[in-house]
């Protein structure tokens, strides 16, 4: 049986790895954290408002919150040696250091993206780089429901991230054109954000050249997927040395 604390267990992520892990006969939830108060948790775990009090132990924890959480689930994993499976989107580069920082004590997950397409699009993109080289202008847009706060998209610059290290040449990404009054440089990514409805996830990689244009789509239909993910991830880590690992690790 894995024990698993649930980071973010009232949001909307939190309660679809919550009825995941009830399928799952080997999992269990025995804590949540979640600045949401008891009664609007409603969930069958004991949920703790501050990683500090939790009094439970676990095997891993999986984190679906808010980057300003994660100080103290650095701390709660280094103090307890509990693994941490990190999704939560929008660190700055800062945070992105501790958490590696951390990782040379701790097993760290950390990925903005749990789904097995979405990292087999970047493979793929990565790929496209390749052949068609710095001739193609390469744009990323990428679709997500009203409610989601950091922009762009962890995946979007996942994308842009995998298809520069394709390229030989350093590309700079550009977020808006509004203020801008020149023609687009070659050596850029256009990454565009749209924020409407109920949009679970989209992300298109255009490579647009002469006459013709290839567009790589990746389009999630739930939020299973993530979740399914982070489950995964979790197993992966359980019994693995300090270290930072991410889906490329787990795919292989
Ligand atoms: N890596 C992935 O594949 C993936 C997939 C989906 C969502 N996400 C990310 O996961 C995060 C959560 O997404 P969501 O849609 O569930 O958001 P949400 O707003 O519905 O849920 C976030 C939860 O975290 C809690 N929370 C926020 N700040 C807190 C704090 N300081 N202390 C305690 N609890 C706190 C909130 O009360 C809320 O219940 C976002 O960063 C999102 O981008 C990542």
């Amino acid at each position: 049986m894995t024990k698993i604390i649930l980071s973010g267990c009232c949001g909307s992520m939190g309660k679809v790895v919550t009825s995941c892990v009830a399928e799952e006969p080997d999992f269990k939830i025995v804590a949540g954290i979640d600045k949401a108060s008891a009664e609007e948790a409603s969930a069958s775990y004991p949920v703790f408002q501050r990683a500090e009090d939790i009094d439970v132990e676990a095997d891993v924890l999986i984190d679906f919150s808010n980057p300003s959480l994660l100080p103290s689930l650095l701390n709660f994993g280094e103090s307890t040696k509990t693994p941490l499976v990190l999704c939560t989107t929008g660190y700055s580069r800062d945070q992105v250091a501790t958490l590696e920082k951390a990782s040379e004590i701790i097993p760290v997950f950390y990925s903005g993206n749990m789904s097995l397409g979405v990292n087999l699009l970047i493979e793929l993109a990565k790929r496209a780089a390749k052949v068609l080289g710095s001739r193609f202008d390469i744009e990323i847009i990428e679709k997500h429901h009203n409610r989601k706060i950091d922009a762009p998209s962890g995946t979007a610059l996942m994308i842009a991230d995998g298809v520069s290290s394709a390229l030989n040449s350093e590309m700079h990404y550009v977020y808006d054109r509004h203020s801008r009054r020149k023609p687009r440089e070659k050596n850029e990514i256009g990454i565009h954000s749209i924020r409407a409805g109920t949009i679970v996830g989209e992300h298109d990689v255009i490579f647009a050249g002469p006459q013709e244009v290839l567009t790589i789509s990746h389009s999630a239909q739930s939020r299973d997927i993530f979740a399914l993910g982070a489950i995964h991830a979790a197993v992966f880590l359980v019994g693995k040395s300090h270290g930072l690992y991410n889906m490329s690790n787990l795919l292989n």
